[in-house]
C-alpha cells in the first residue's frame, strides 16, 4: 500500500503527539523535518508535492526516524546534529545537545573580548566543559585571531569535538582533555566560559526523556547543584589574568548562591544576564 506526502505527514504528527504527549505543532515540524531528510529536500517541495506517493525504501526509512522518535529519543540525536547561533554542530548520545538559551552568551563574550583584543593585542579564551564545542566554536568562527581551548573531561565525547573541529577546518581552536582547569597554568586566560552540569541530583525536576538519553554527567551536580559551579569559579581565579572575565551558565534560581560563591572569592563587576524567558541564566564577573 502506497501513501502521499500529506497522509504520511498528518498521520505521523497524530501518532508523535499522542505517545509523547506534546504540541501537536511541534509534532508536525518533527514528522517534516525527518521527511525533509530522507527526501533530501526543504520544506515548500513537502507542501507543493504533498499529493505524490512515497516510495516504499523512503516509507522504510522514514518509519525508521519515526521509531526512534516515538521511543523518545531527541530529534538531533536521531538526525545527528543541532543548530547552534549560526551553525549546525554534531552530536550523538555522549554529548549534551546545545540548547537555544545557550546562544544568548556568544554576542555578550564578543562584546567583552573584542573591548580587551583590542588592549591587549590578543585573546585566550577557555570553553569548559565545551561538550560539543558550541560555545568555543562558535566563538572561533566569528574571531579567528582569538586563542581558544576547548576543554572537556569525558573522553567519550572525543569523537563528536573532533568532527566538530573538523568540519569548521579552524586553525584557532585546541582540544584539552581536564578535569576543570587543573591542567592550565597560572594567569593564562582572558576569558573562561562554562556551561556545567548544574541539575540538583536530589530533585527529580528533569525531563524524563532528557534523563534517558543525555549523558548525566553534562547535567547533573551535587550540593544544590553548585559543586561544580564552585569549583569552576575558585580556579578561574588562579587561571583568568588580571581584569579577566568569567561567563557561567546557571540554573534555575540559582543566581543569589553563584554571586555569593564569587562574592567569597573576590570577583568584582558581577551582573546576570536574562534568557528568552526572562531567567537569570548567565552571570558574568570579573577578577580583580
Ligand atoms: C551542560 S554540558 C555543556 C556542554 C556545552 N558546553 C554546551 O553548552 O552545550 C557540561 C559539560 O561539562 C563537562 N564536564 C563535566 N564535568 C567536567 C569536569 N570535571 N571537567 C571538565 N568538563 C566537565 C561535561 O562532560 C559536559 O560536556
Amino acid at each position: 500500500m502506497s501513501f502521499t506526502i500529506k497522509q504520511v505527514l498528518k498521520e505521523s504528527t497524530e501518532t508523535l503527539s499522542n505517545k509523547l504527549v506534546c504540541p501537536k505543532n511541534i509534532c508536525r515540524m518533527d514528522s517534516e523535518h525527518f521527511l525533509m531528510h530522507v527526501l533530501k529536500v526543504n520544506r515548500s517541495f513537502l507542501y507543493m508535492s504533498e499529493n505524490s506517493k512515497l516510495s516504499t525504501e523512503n516509507l522504510n526509512q522514514y518509519n525508521l526516524l519515526l521509531k526512534q522518535r516515538l521511543l523518545g529519543r531527541p530529534f538531533a540525536q536521531i538526525l545527528g546534529s543541532q543548530q547552534f547561533y549560526k551553525s549546525d554542530f554534531f552530536v550523538d548520545e555522549n554529548v549534551l545537545i546545545p540548547r537555544s538559551e545557550t546562544e544568548i552568551i556568544i554576542p555578550e563574550i564578543i562584546k567583552s573580548g573584542d573591548y580587551i583584543y583590542n588592549e591587549r593585542e590578543s585573546l585566550t579564551l577557555i570553553d569548559a566543559g565545551t561538550g560539543t564545542g558550541c560555545i568555543g566554536i562558535s566563538l572561533a568562527l566569528e574571531r579567528n585571531k582569538w586563542n581558544i581551548l576547548l576543554l572537556e573531561k569525558e573522553l567519550k565525547s572525543l569523537h563528536i569535538l573532533n568532527s566538530n573541529l573538523e568540519r569548521f577546518q579552524l586553525s584557532n581552536c585546541y582540544i584539552i582533555f581536564s578535569d576543570w582547569l587543573s591542567s592550565i597554568s597560572n594567569d593564562f586566560a582572558d576569558i573562561i566560559v562554562s556551561n556545567p552540569p548544574y541539575i540538583d541530583k536530589s530533585k527529580d525536576v528533569i525531563d524524563e526523556y532528557v534523563k534517558k538519553f543525555e549523558p548525566s554527567s553534562a547535567l547533573y551536580a551535587d550540593g544544590d547543584g553548585l559543586s561544580e559551579i564552585k569549583k569552576i569559579i575558585k580556579n578561574s581565579k588562579r587561571v583568568l589574568k588580571k581584569e579577566g572575565l568569567l561567563f557561567l551558565e546557571i540554573g534555575y534560581k540559582q543566581s543569589e548562591n553563584v554571586i555569593s560563591i564569587l562574592r567569597k572569592n573576590y570577583y568584582k563587576d558581577i551582573k546576570t544576564i536574562l534568557d528568552y524567558n526572562g531567567i537569570k541564566r548567565f552571570i558574568v564577573a570579573r577578577h580583580t
